[in-house]
């Protein structure tokens, strides 16, 4: 609040208001031109007039100088309170230009506190880790991102020596600096790092940003598709090779062996048919990724098309010997998929079960509704089932069935020596179910035999 008018300034100014009248009417009365009666009343007026003037004046000064006070400690308040108070109309003009002066610059006060709390929301809520470092590349902030990815660790990443050169070539050079590098703490990862050196430095004194981007999921895709294209030379490079040796047998050692041609020959077949199936599954596998995102429309009766695969397989179940159980119940609700692709899929399952069964064995397809609680989604479903009692597949090779290219015993399908298959199958029946939002089931014993269901939403 304002101080109390001190009585010394009261006081003084009075003395110097008065002084002057004063002088006048002493002269008028010791040169004789005024009674000294009239001469004292007359200072009387003069002094009570002066001193009316120096309270006014004195109350309004410091009400100004109460209100810029008030102005500086930003108390909104106190300041209408003391800008209000003047007495004098220009005292006031002035208080009131002051009060307002005031709220201008609060107002923009409070927008610069705005704009650096939208800043500094992006800033967090972006989603790629970035920390903000001081001059002496100390943290000085760290977002959301940063902290869910690194946390503790943000010291011993920043230790990395190939980041912490880009981050003292970015100082050094003041431009803009690029890395990538791995990572192994706390996992292994792959990172994409960009180090903005920032000239001028931020509002908080940060002078550089460091964007961490993590590149692993990108790298293990590159790595994959590079490991597809290699397995699949691979795969075909084998069956090529032995079409090659046997060409130059024919032509040199067995040129006049009729029988030996003839069994060559036979080969030569079965290598030419296995790339040709490697190359259809290929081609299936990618027509089916470019399909994966649209959902199949046609309505399907799941019993009807299981059937007429079935049917394609009549020879070989017969020359195989094998005994066929169905369990095909009528009048279930068709599903929404693409027949075609459901038909490959158990026609792919089938064909396991012959390839992989027992000669002379069973072979069991059934198809069901699926009851809710089981181990199916507890929404509605048909599962198929392929059951066969072959030779079963060990527990350690269950997880990686569906690999492209996985096979339990590659060495012994690519002799010829059993069917050979591509390893395809499963990949193949994977991707057909994601698209119709479906389910593979397999359960196996090693000696045993085999059951691979397949749940489809109805
Ligand atoms: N019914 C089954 N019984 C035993 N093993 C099977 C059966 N079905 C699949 N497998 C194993 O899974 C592997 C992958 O199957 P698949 O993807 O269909 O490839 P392919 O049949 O071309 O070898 C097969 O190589 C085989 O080792
Ligand atoms: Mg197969």
């Amino acid at each position: 609040m304002q101080k109390a008018m001190r009585p010394s300034q009261l006081f003084g100014t009075t003395i110097a208001l008065s002084i002057a009248p004063g002088a006048v009417l002493a002269v008028l009365w010791a040169t004789k031109r005024l009674a000294a009666s009239p001469a004292l009343l007359g200072f009387a007026c003069c002094l009570v007039a002066a001193v009316l003037i120096a309270l006014l004046w004195t109350h309004d000064l410091g009400k100004l100088a109460e209100t810029i006070r008030q102005a500086s400690l930003e108390n909104a308040a106190g300041l209408a309170e003391a800008a209000a108070a003047p007495r004098l109309g220009s005292i006031e003009r002035a208080t009131r230009n002051i009060e307002r002066l005031s709220r201008t610059l609060a107002n923009r006060a409070a927008m610069v506190g705005q704009l650096l709390a939208a800043n500094e929301a992006i800033v967090e809520r972006l989603p790629d880790p970035l920390l903000v470092l001081g001059q002496d590349r100390d943290v000085r902030r760290a977002n959301e991102a940063a902290r869910m990815a690194y946390g503790n660790d943000m010291a011993a990443v920043l230790r990395h020596p190939d980041l912490r050169a880009a981050i003292d070539r970015a100082f050094e050079q003041r431009q803009l600096q690029s890395i990538e590098f791995s990572l192994r703490v706390p996992v292994q990862r792959e990172v994409a790092a960009t180090i903005i050196f920032m000239d001028p430095p931020l509002a908080d004194g940060g002078r550089a940003i460091v964007v961490l981007s993590d590149r692993s999921r990108e790298r293990a895709l590159e790595r994959m598709r590079a490991d597809f294209v290699a397995n699949a030379s691979h795969e075909l490079r084998t069956p090529l090779a032995g079409l090659i040796g046997f060409i130059e047998t024919l032509r040199g050692p067995a040129s006049d062996d009729p029988p030996a041609q003839q069994r060559f020959l036979g080969i030569m077949a079965e290598q030419a048919e296995r790339m040709n199936r490697l190359i259809d599954d290929l081609m299936s596998l990618s027509r089916i990724e470019l399909s994966e995102h649209q959902p199949p429309a046609e309505r399907v009766d799941l019993a009807e098309l299981v059937e007429g695969v079935i049917a394609g397989f009549e020879p070989r179940i017969a020359s195989q010997n094998v005994t066929l159980s169905l369990d095909l119940p009528q009048n279930l609700p068709p599903v929404t998929a693409d027949a075609d692709q459901l038909a490959q899929v158990a026609s792919n399952l089938v064909d396991n079960a012959l390839k992989y069964g027992k000669p002379g064995g069973l072979l069991r397809v059934t198809i069901a509704r699926t009851e809710p609680g089981g181990r199916w989604p507890a929404r509605a479903g048909l599962v198929l089932s392929v059951q066969d009692d072959g030779r079963g597949i060990a527990r350690e090779h269950l997880p990686r069935l569906t690999e492209r290219f996985y096979r339990v015993d590659k060495a012994r399908s690519r002799t010829g020596a059993a069917p050979s298959g591509t390893g395809l199958g499963l990949a193949i029946i994977k991707h057909i179910l994601n698209r119709h939002r479906g389910q593979l089931g397999i359960e196996s014993e090693e000696g045993k035999g085999s059951v691979f269901s397949v749940w489809l939403p109805i």
